[in-house]
């Protein structure tokens, strides 16, 4: 029956209308206010900032991309229905950004929501999507995060296909993310829909468990990301939300774990922290060159647990070429002490022997025929590539 109204619905829909298939071919890179600058603090100066820091930190050379408003930018609506920017956060209007952040070789995304009224209770969207898609394209936007607050009685697959069909209307290929917290499985309808969906709530910057009943540690979303790997891949991914990386209420081994297991997820990498004042260690975190080609690696595969004995867990990604990445998380708050033999690790295909490279450490080690002894630090992660011996 479920299957049913599913397909009933889908067949109900503009079948003409598709979401902009060449797009997010690997996961998205890129900023976006919220997590740090949230409503309060987010204005026009903070995004120009954040964008001369995405080029001035290198950031931009690495592969990020996208420079995100989220919530807060708008205020109210014309009669005519147009949206109406928020003239004190923003008094240069927000195409004077997008030109801005164009210019800087950047690309700009800003922040909309399926319901009535968005999450800090700007408006939303709904009743005026194809006038507010036709708004950004006029923008020059490049990418719209679609949130789900103040829904009630709303289908989500009706009110994101609707969006997508605005935004495809409007002509301008934007990406699409959908911010619907999993409620509805999008992991199972959404990759017709758009490029990246959530698959849980909020992130919030702790180590794990929940705050508020409705924001997780990353731990915990990690842990539900976990068997979601198959509905992965070029210009569809799973998206675990925002880095938390550089935000205060992680240390430095937990923001370098959080970066890693994201990355090995094919997560979208969009930071959330403050570009501008961002310290060596952290800017090292966001800027592990070897970690972003496991991110971005064209066959978008998302890792695996392939060892889970509680408090400490392999998970694996098969990359490009044959290669292996193999990541080693310590959740235990001490040392753990761990003997690799890399036959007996129940790592999927594994046709060795393979060179064996470190990749926080950058040190190419024994290859795949030695077992070796390892001591990973408390709340920390070691990444191996594994690559064909030749
Ligand atoms: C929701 C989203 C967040 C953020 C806020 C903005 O909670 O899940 O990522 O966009 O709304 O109000």
């Amino acid at each position: 029956m479920k299957k049913l109204v599913f397909l009933f619905t889908i067949l109900s829909l503009n079948i003409y209308a598709q979401k902009f298939e060449e797009l997010a071919q690997t996961p998205p890179m890129g900023w976006n206010s919220w997590n740090f600058f949230e409503c309060e603090r987010v204005n026009e100066q903070v995004i120009m900032d954040m964008a001369d820091a995405m080029v001035s930190t290198g950031m931009k050379n690495l592969g990020y991309e996208y420079i995100v408003i989220d919530d807060c930018w708008q205020i109210a609506r014309e009669e005519s229905g147009t949206i109406i920017v928020d003239s004190i956060k923003f008094p240069s209007g927000i195409k004077y950004l997008a030109d801005y952040i164009h210019s800087k070789g950047l690309k700009f995304g800003i922040y909309s929501d399926a319901g009535t009224h968005t999450c800090g209770g700007r408006p939303g969207s709904k009743s005026y999507e194809e006038i507010d898609a036709q708004t950004y394209a006029d923008w020059g936007v490049d990418y719209l995060k679609y949130d789900w607050c103040n829904t009630e009685g709303q289908d989500p697959i009706k009110s994101y296909t609707l969006m997508r069909d605005a935004l495809y209307k409007a002509g301008r290929p934007i990406i699409f993310s959908l911010c619907e917290w999993g409620y509805s499985e999008p992991w199972l309808w959404a990759d017709s829909v758009g490029h990246l969906w959530r698959t849980t709530l909020d992130i919030t910057d702790r180590w794990d468990g929940n705050r508020w009943g409705n924001q997780l540690g990353w731990v915990e979303i990690l842990e539900k990301q976990n068997g979601l790997e198959k509905y992965a891949g070029p210009g569809k991914w799973n998206d675990p939300d925002m880095l938390e990386v550089g935000n205060p209420g992680l240390t430095i081994n937990e923001a370098r774990a959080h970066f890693t297991m994201w990355c090995m997820l094919a997560a979208p990498l969009i930071c959330g922290n403050d570009l501008k004042n961002m310290p060596d260690d952290i800017r090292e975190i966001l800027m592990q060159e070897e970690l972003i080609s496991i991110n971005q690696d064209p066959l978008g595969h998302q890792a695996y647990k392939i060892y889970d004995e509680g408090n400490f867990e392999i998970w694996q990604k098969p990359l490009d070429n044959e290669e292996i990445a193999i990541c080693l998380l310590n959740l235990e708050n001490c040392e753990k002490e761990f003997t690799i033999n890399w036959k007996s690790l129940k790592i999927k295909k594994f046709k060795g022997p393979y060179l064996v490279k470190d990749v926080w450490r950058s040190q190419d080690l024994k290859d795949s025929e030695s077992v070796i002894g390892i001591s990973i630090p408390a709340r920390d992660v070691v990444v191996y590539k594994l690559s064909k011996k030749k």
